[in-house]
């Protein structure tokens, strides 16, 4: 019986995919702020700490998996709880529980991105390098000031070093033999994205917003996807990103890839 930890397991895409793992035969261990195995608060240092030890005492310290869902979308106010639960809220889970993975059959882990990691790129991104030197106050003084929209920068921009932070870890965890890779979803029917409709700021621009497959995702199609990439078929992916956004990424950025 191999298990696999997941943040986000309470809804949307992070219970698609537990429901999808478990399916599989993997044994699940839920993370969020409710109705979880380990329930804890990802946006604190605390939290994270709290979320890691109750993570390494149900496995007894071998993981097999890791998949990291758990997020806020651009309305979440203030704008620092969204890079702080994106950003941080993954990147520490990642770092503390390297460890057990490196002791587990097969391990893998993927790390939910979003497509809007590309939207506002490494090079102007406001909090790259207080994200890469884990200055959480610093990347909350920026989101917060950012006025009107800086739920909208915390978001892509979280997303962004999210996408950074997996892909230059690809070197020290392929030597510690466990394959790491981010999914980045498009519009999802979740209730993230229902949350992000009903504001004022996001809601019309969402709405009107439509990918060349003229509709939103449901969160079993990114649920297969992570799937996948936990799989044996996925040995040899890592340090990889992969879109499932019907075609939102090659619509914007043709030439980029
Ligand atoms: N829905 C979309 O359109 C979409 C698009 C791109 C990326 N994503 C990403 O997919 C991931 C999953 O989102 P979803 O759409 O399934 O949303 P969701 O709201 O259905 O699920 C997110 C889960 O994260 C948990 N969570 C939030 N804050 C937390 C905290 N502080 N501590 C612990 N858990 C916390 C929530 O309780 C919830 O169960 C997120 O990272 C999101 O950014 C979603």
């Amino acid at each position: 019986m191999t298990t696999i930890a997941i943040t986000g397991s309470a809804s949307g895409i992070g219970a698609a995919a537990a429901q999808a793992l478990a399916a599989q035969g993997h044994a699940i261990i839920g993370i969020d702020i409710r109705n979880a195995d380990v329930q804890a608060d990802l946006a604190t240092p605390a939290g994270r700490a709290d979320a890691v030890q109750a993570v390494l005492e149900r496995c007894g310290g071998t993981l097999d998996g890791l998949v990291l869902c758990a997020g806020l979308g651009p309305q979440v106010e203030p704008a620092s709880k969204v890079a702080a639960v994106n950003y941080f809220g993954a990147v520490t889970l990642l770092d503390a529980l390297l460890p057990a993975l490196a002791r587990g059959h097969a391990p893998a882990a993927v790390v939910v991105s979003s497509v809007a990691s590309s939207q506002l790129p490494w090079d102007r991104n406001p909090i790259a390098a207080a994200c890469e030197t884990g200055d959480e106050a610093a990347v909350a003084a920026i989101c917060n000031g950012a006025g009107d929209k800086g739920g909208q920068l915390a978001y892509a921009a979280s997303k962004n070093a999210l996408t950074v932070a997996v892909r230059r870890r690809a070197v020290a965890w392929g030597a510690a033999g466990v394959r790491l890779n981010t999914v980045a979803p498009g519009a999802v029917e979740t209730p993230l994205l229902q949350a992000g409709l009903a504001d004022p700021r996001y809601g019309k621009a969402i709405e009107n917003f439509v990918a060349p497959i003229p509709r939103r995702a449901r969160p079993e199609e990114i649920a297969s996807m992570i799937a996948y990439l936990m799989g044996p078929q996925a040995g040899f992916i890592h340090g990889a990103q992969f879109f499932v956004d019907g075609g939102v990424d090659a619509l914007a950025r043709p030439t980029q890839f």
